[in-house]
């Protein structure tokens, strides 16, 4: 039979006969995937994980402290987070280039990962080979399609916490292996994990930092953050968020407009919403809002968000266009 708990029950099972007593150590990103599968480790073998949060200073409003605050209290794992806005947004200084932001992305991430690896496997007074387990999110549709995951990963370079160097070698523990993502979902709904958490709608490893079309800045990484908060909310008050696969909001931080605000004219950046319908990103359709939800987002974000005095909907398919931008 096929239910959450059974499920939960095998895998606990499973991962206490791969890991035994030797330490583990997982990536959480704030996504699904590795927050299930994190929590199912977490129930097999408590203590013996810890997690290591990167907070790249990419992500959106409040994710970070989903991760810190809620999940945390909800399963009561070891996190370690690692704060690393600075050493990101130093390294993508002066780079517009989207290949070019995504490849300093992954870098400076495995970077940071690793070196966080290292002190936990230090502060465990352990040696090695005592930390010998790496916790991946890895679903049953990236194990068929293995080495590809999305489809367009020729396309564009994603990242995601694999490519540890070899010095740093772990076996990996895949307790999602056999699921489908509904599946991970149930699982991680009866575990406890988080509803924000649970029902997080993708979004990519690089984060904010491929949503400006353009050099990434902190004012204009906060800019993007409170627009994409406002089409957020409106859309989760519209009750669109189960309908929409996801929706990036986008920030043309190189593109000025012409716009009359207040008492004057103002000369400010647009930003697009990319509200798409899909079933697993590989093709796609821009999603048919209704109009007065279009009409609440734009009046909120031009006059809540400064610096942005125009709203615009990209009303292209996938292909020819990617959902993200860059
Ligand atoms: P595109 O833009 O290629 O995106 O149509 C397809 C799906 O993949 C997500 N995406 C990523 N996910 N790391 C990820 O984990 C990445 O580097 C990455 N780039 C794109 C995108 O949000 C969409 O769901």
């Amino acid at each position: 039979d096929w239910t959450p708990g059974n499920v939960i029950a095998d895998q606990v099972a499973a991962i206490r006969e791969q890991v035994g007593d030797a330490r583990v150590i997982c990536g959480l990103s704030g996504g699904v995937d590795s927050s299930v599968a994190a929590a199912l480790v977490q129930k097999a073998v408590g203590d013996q994980l810890t997690c290591v949060f990167v907070d790249h200073g990419l992500l959106r409003s409040g994710e970070a402290e989903q991760v810190e605050q809620e999940f945390v209290a909800s399963t009561g794992v070891n996190l370690v987070v690692v704060d690393a806005q600075e050493r990101f947004l130093e390294a993508l200084a002066g780079v517009s280039d989207p290949e070019t932001k995504r490849k300093i992305i992954g870098r400076e991430f495995i970077r940071v990962f690793e070196q966080a690896a290292r002190d936990v496997v230090a502060a465990a007074g352990a040696h090695d080979e005592e930390v010998k387990f790496l916790v991946q999110g890895t679903l049953y549709p990236d194990v068929v399609e293995s080495g590809g995951g999305e489809g367009a990963a020729n396309i564009k370079s994603h990242h995601n916490v694999g490519g540890l160097p070899d010095d740093l070698a772990f076996d990996l523990v895949e307790p999602l292996r056999t699921l489908f993502k509904d599946e991970v979902r149930a699982v991680g709904l009866e575990l406890g994990v988080p509803e924000g958490i649970v029902w997080r709608q993708p979004f990519p490893g690089p984060g904010l930092g491929i949503r400006i079309v353009g050099e990434v800045t902190k004012d204009r990484l906060d800019t993007l953050r409170e627009a994409d908060l406002i089409a957020r909310d409106e859309l989760t008050k519209a009750g669109l968020d189960r309908d929409i696969w996801q929706c990036p909001v986008v920030l043309l931080a190189d593109v000025r407009s012409v716009g009359v605000q207040g008492d004057g004219r103002t000369y400010g950046h647009p930003i697009v919403l990319r509200p798409v319908s899909s079933e697993d990103a590989m093709t796609a359709d821009w999603t048919r809002v209704p109009y007065d939800v279009l009409a609440a987002i734009s009046t909120r974000i031009t006059n809540e968000v400064k610096d942005v005095n125009r709203v615009v909907l990209d009303v292209t398919s996938k292909p020819p266009g990617t959902i993200e931008w860059e």
